[in-house]
């Protein structure tokens, strides 16, 4: 039997790693999680994150993950420590993928990188850290966007909502001068027509996409199980059916099933 890769996050944030995952790994089976009922994850303490994260890793190993994507920023940013502890398979998280992506870039332009997330991601430090890892002269400004989970988990991914808060948050970054844009919560690539706005020149980092691709360095396609992509939530599977259409383009959800997570 082939490898499985599981991808969880909040909601639908994590669809941008399961999108790159489908191009990488075509007609290959893994399991999505997205935890509806308690999205967002970004407004809570760390300690309530590390808690939602191991029942959400240990769902997906109950049902035969074998390489598990955490695909949400804020639980890479808090919990992943405690997670790969946990975990008997290997785990992966965005900010280190995003981290080395968004350095790459500066290294070849001014050195400067602005990290968008949540308010537990921008609290944690954690991208600050991972990109001091690798280069300390390079310069960080995080900047938490806490509206643009909800705005994304309705489907205001553009128009009148979308710009105000763009504005808001980003208005006086523009000046800045980044080279790479960390979109550190999954959620955020959703936006980057409107977040993309507000910085001509800059690279956008797509940080579920970069995770996806860690994936692809981890296991194989060959590896990989031959079979269809399974969705569960936590929650009324509807909205999550109607915007996973929008969000990954195409129309196969149908089977989305509602899981107790609270029982793992
Ligand atoms: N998409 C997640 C992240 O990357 C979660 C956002 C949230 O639930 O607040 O941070």
């Amino acid at each position: 039997m082939g490898k499985t890769v599981g991808i969880f996050d909040s909601g639908l944030g994590g669809l941008t790693a399961a999108g790159e995952f489908e191009k990488l790994f075509p007609g290959k089976r893994y399991i999505y999680f997205g935890d509806t009922a308690r999205v967002p994850y970004g407004t809570k303490s760390a300690e309530t994150i590390r808690r939602y994260a191991l029942q959400d890793s240990a769902f997906l190993c109950a049902h035969g993950a074998s390489v598990v994507i955490a695909a949400c920023g804020t639980v890479s940013a808090n919990a992943i420590d405690a997670l790969k502890a946990s975990c008997p398979v290997p785990v992966i998280g965005v900010v280190e993928p995003a981290a080395e992506k968004a350095a790459s870039v500066a290294a070849s332009g001014r050195g400067r990188v602005v990290l968008l997330g949540t308010a537990a991601t921008v609290k944690s430090g954690a991208y600050e850290r991972a990109i001091a890892a690798i280069d300390p002269r390079i310069a960080v400004k995080s900047v938490a966007c806490p509206m643009f989970v909800p705005l994304v988990e309705n489907g205001y991914t553009s128009g009148y909502a979308a710009e105000f808060f763009a504005n808001e948050y980003l208005g006086l970054l523009k000046s800045f001068g980044a080279d790479a844009v960390i979109l550190g919560c999954t959620h955020y690539p959703h936006l980057s027509g409107v977040i993309g706005s507000f910085f001509e020149g800059s690279v956008l980092v797509d940080s579920g996409r970069e995770a996806a691709a860690a994936a692809a360095r981890l296991i194989s396609p060959e590896e990989a199980e031959d079979g269809e992509a399974e969705f569960y939530v936590s929650d009324s599977p509807e909205s999550f059916k109607r915007l996973a259409s929008v969000f990954l383009k195409r129309d196969a959800f149908e089977g989305v099933k509602c899981i107790d997570i609270e029982g793992y």
